[in-house]
């Protein structure tokens, strides 16, 4: 199969990429390298340098290389930045995502996976989180992903468009090719391992929540585990497939959680994170976030039913330990 990967050359796309060459397809990057690495993007895969944004770009490069399908991997994913600045997250991730919405629909292209994430439910009022639960986002960042998300559901319906949303909750940890570099770096494990390093202070907000420690409890997922879903989902998507079919036949849109199932508290995270430097975790504590739920933790079962899917690396410590030995690897990250 043929497959544009948008944002593949940043973390969670180049990884699928990987994934994607290694299983045999044919694989375009549309990446604009705004917070991408060229050096992420393996050999075997073609970088396209600029935006899913950009109409004509887009055209050209459908009409350059027809492909079957799109893993639409890059947005704007920085909840602060939405909040200080929702007309770049509305421009990108909603305005951009309907022009390449149009530039599929006129290269005939029905197929595609996205990207979404937990942020569309904001807070939880029930654990784990089902796929029916209210989506109530509570910053422009999930509020984009779920318009995204609305636009794929109409788009089945009017236009034939089958597609899997896959909600991640928080991914982590590395292949051995590609890790997590981001800048400003807003995950708890790499900011972790920077902190054993000496490259930043660590804090740790809130120890009071109702949590067996005291801590915030997320649901982790290896970064390959995820790349491992984008190809089964990428499988659901094709045509006739009952999964992504609706009561009569016709295209329709399938959203899913990809999480643990479990979750692990931030001082689990440290205590991990111990274990696989054999350093101690300077880190200061702080009071709560706003806005930080005291669990987020997903219910993947669906996933597991209608993709076959199931995390083979769900281990805390075997995420942590493959997230440090590539930040050992690439002490000071991609050479670009
Ligand atoms: N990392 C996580 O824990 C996490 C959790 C939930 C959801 N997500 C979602 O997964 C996706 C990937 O996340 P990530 O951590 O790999 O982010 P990332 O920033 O590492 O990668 C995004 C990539 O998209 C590219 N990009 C951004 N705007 C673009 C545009 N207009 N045109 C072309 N390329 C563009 C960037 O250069 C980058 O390479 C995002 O959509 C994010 O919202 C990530």
């Amino acid at each position: 199969m043929r497959v544009l990967v948008t944002g593949g050359a940043g973390y969670v796309g180049s990884v699928s990429v990987e994934a994607l060459v290694a299983a045999g397809h044919e694989v375009v990057v549309l990446d604009d390298l705004s917070r991408g690495h060229r050096a992420a993007v393996v050999d075997g895969a073609r970088l396209v340098e600029g935006s899913y944004g950009d109409a004509p770009l887009l055209r050209a490069v459908l009409a350059a290389t027809p492909v079957d399908a799109v893993l639409h991997c890059a947005a704007r994913s920085l909840v602060g930045e939405s909040v200080e600045n929702p007309a770049l997250y509305y421009r990108e991730n909603v305005g951009g995502g309907v022009t390449l919405l149009e530039g599929l629909r006129e290269a005939g292209v029905r197929r595609l996976v996205f990207s979404s994430t937990a942020a569309v439910y904001g807070e939880p009022t029930s654990l784990p989180i089902r796929e029916d639960a209210a989506l109530a986002p509570i910053n422009p960042y999930g509020e984009t992903k779920r318009s995204f998300e609305g636009a794929l559901r109409w788009y089945a319906g009017a236009y034939g468009l089958r597609s899997v949303s896959l909600r991640y909750f928080n991914v982590a940890g590395a292949s051995e090719r590609n890790g997590e570099v981001h800048d400003p770096e807003t995950h708890l494990i790499p900011n972790v391992l920077r902190a054993v390093l000496g490259l930043r202070a660590l804090t740790v907000f809130g120890t009071d929540y109702a949590t067996p420690d005291g801590t915030c409890i997320r649901d982790y997922i290896h970064v390959e585990d995820l790349a491992r879903a984008h190809l089964l989902a990428l499988d659901a998507t094709a045509p006739d497939d009952p999964r992504t079919s609706g009561p009569d036949g016709a295209a329709s849109a399938l959203a899913l959680n990809l999480g643990n199932g479990g979750g692990f508290s931030v001082r689990e995270v440290l205590a991990a994170a111990e274990l696989a430097t054999g350093a101690a975790i300077p880190h200061g504590i702080g009071p709560r976030r706003p806005g930080d739920p005291p669990v987020l933790v997903a219910d993947a079962a669906r996933a597991r039913e209608v993709l076959g899917w199931r995390p083979e690396r769900p281990d805390l410590a075997e995420i942590v330990a493959s997230a440090w030995a590539w930040q050992q690897d690439h002490p000071a990250g991609y050479p670009d």
